[in-house]
């Protein structure tokens, strides 16, 4: 790797030392930055968009790294924020596994607080009784969204809420949580995974008989496109599917993801949005990025192989070379710059600093200093 991990870790907590208290000030979780201001989640949402946990997540990570009063506080303080939302429950989704693994999960993890636990399993039963189990035999899939349109929708980013069923069945010892996991494991390797190791977003089912229906184009460039960030939570889903199973068949998938991201990688290291717009146009996403780094972090231990290890630093440097705004003045109060949240939807942030792709940016720093406590298992 050709940046130094701690100099970048010493800017990054000088940053955040200097940004993090202004964020205490809000009583919403950050979304994103700009102009100097922290925003909060779009479609006012406030601590109920699926992004919410990651903030909270970043300052767990952030206090493991440099342990500090400021990231402890706004860790804690927006923990016990998410679990407000318990209450409000309607804009609750799938996504319970984002927003509850890094907030409820982590301050048990970390702290062994007895009311945290509870709070994560609070948050793996919801996510259990999203599961669709369908009229055929061993199928079925976690629906992702309520509408009455979309009850046959799931999206390839269900593979990094699942970890928190497995979690749900170690503490409790109830097989169900795992079960279902499982079972929409396999139906995503058998309707998103393309042969090419590329990964459908949206799949339609159909909600009575769990059959394919057709393929939705969601935040990618198009039906049949490749977007980005689809890839890096297929990639970085299967490889904890794989850590959480043991199973040979969880983990073939895992590289036969990795090895398409990793040949989609540019010679600058950055990402497209999706790898398969159009040529002329220059959109990248760097949450996609940080996330694939992550990915390919834990696949490179699980395999022992050093093309992961290397795919990973070749992004980290890419991130750290172009795309990181270390100023703690700076136009932006978190670090990456060119988050984009959607190909096609503007309102949610296009190529620019948005919370979750600095959280895996840190988490992926953690991992390489070898102190990340490891949220998501
Ligand atoms: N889970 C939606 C996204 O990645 O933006």
């Amino acid at each position: 790797m050709r940046n130094n991990i701690d100099e970048v870790i010493a800017k990054v907590a000088a940053k955040l030392r200097r940004t993090v208290p202004e964020a205490a000030k809000n009583r919403h979780v950050p979304y994103a930055s700009r102009a100097g201001k922290w925003i909060e989640s779009p479609w006012n949402l406030g601590n109920s968009w699926w992004t919410a946990g990651f903030w909270p997540g970043m300052m767990w990570l952030m206090n493991a790294l440099y342990p500090d009063e400021v990231f402890r506080s706004e860790a804690l303080r927006t923990t016990e924020l998410m679990t407000e939302e318990f209450r409000v429950y309607r804009h609750l989704n799938h996504d319970v596994g984002f927003m509850y693994l890094l907030s409820c999960g982590a301050k048990h993890k970390l702290e062994g607080d007895e009311q945290a636990k509870w709070d994560t399993l609070h948050a793996a039963s919801l996510l259990m009784g999203r599961f669709n189990p369908t009229s055929t035999p061993r199928a079925g899939f976690i629906k992702s969204w309520d509408g009455r349109e979309q009850l046959g929708y799931a999206i390839i980013d269900c593979m990094m809420n699942l970890p928190l069923l497995f979690r749900a069945t170690r503490e409790t010892g109830d097989p169900r949580f795992a079960a279902v996991a499982r079972i929409h494991a396999d139906t995503a390797r058998k309707h998103f995974v393309r042969e090419d190791g590329s990964c459908r977003h949206i799949v339609e089912f159909d909600p009575e008989t769990g059959d394919f229906v057709r393929e939705h184009g969601g935040q990618g460039f198009s039906v049949g496109s490749s977007w980005s960030r689809g890839q890096a939570w297929a990639l970085y889903g299967f490889t904890l599917l794989a850590m959480n199973t043991g199973d040979a068949g969880d983990l073939a998938t895992a590289e036969k993801i990795a090895r398409y991201f990793a040949a989609n990688i540019r010679a600058d290291g950055l990402i497209d949005c999706d790898f398969r717009q159009p040529e002329d146009v220059c959109r990248l996403d760097n949450i996609a990025s940080a996330c694939a780094a992550c990915g390919f972090l834990e696949l490179a231990k699980l395999t022992g192989k050093a093309e992961y290890r290397a795919a990973a630093e070749k992004l980290l440097d890419g991130l750290i070379d172009h795309c990181c705004d270390f100023d703690p003045a700076g136009e932006y109060c978190g670090l990456l710059t060119h988050c984009t949240a959607a190909y096609h939807d503007d309102n949610v942030g296009t190529h620019t600093n948005i919370t979750y792709g600095d959280y895996f940016f840190v988490e992926a720093l953690c991992k390489m200093k070898g102190c990340d406590p490891m949220l998501w298992m």
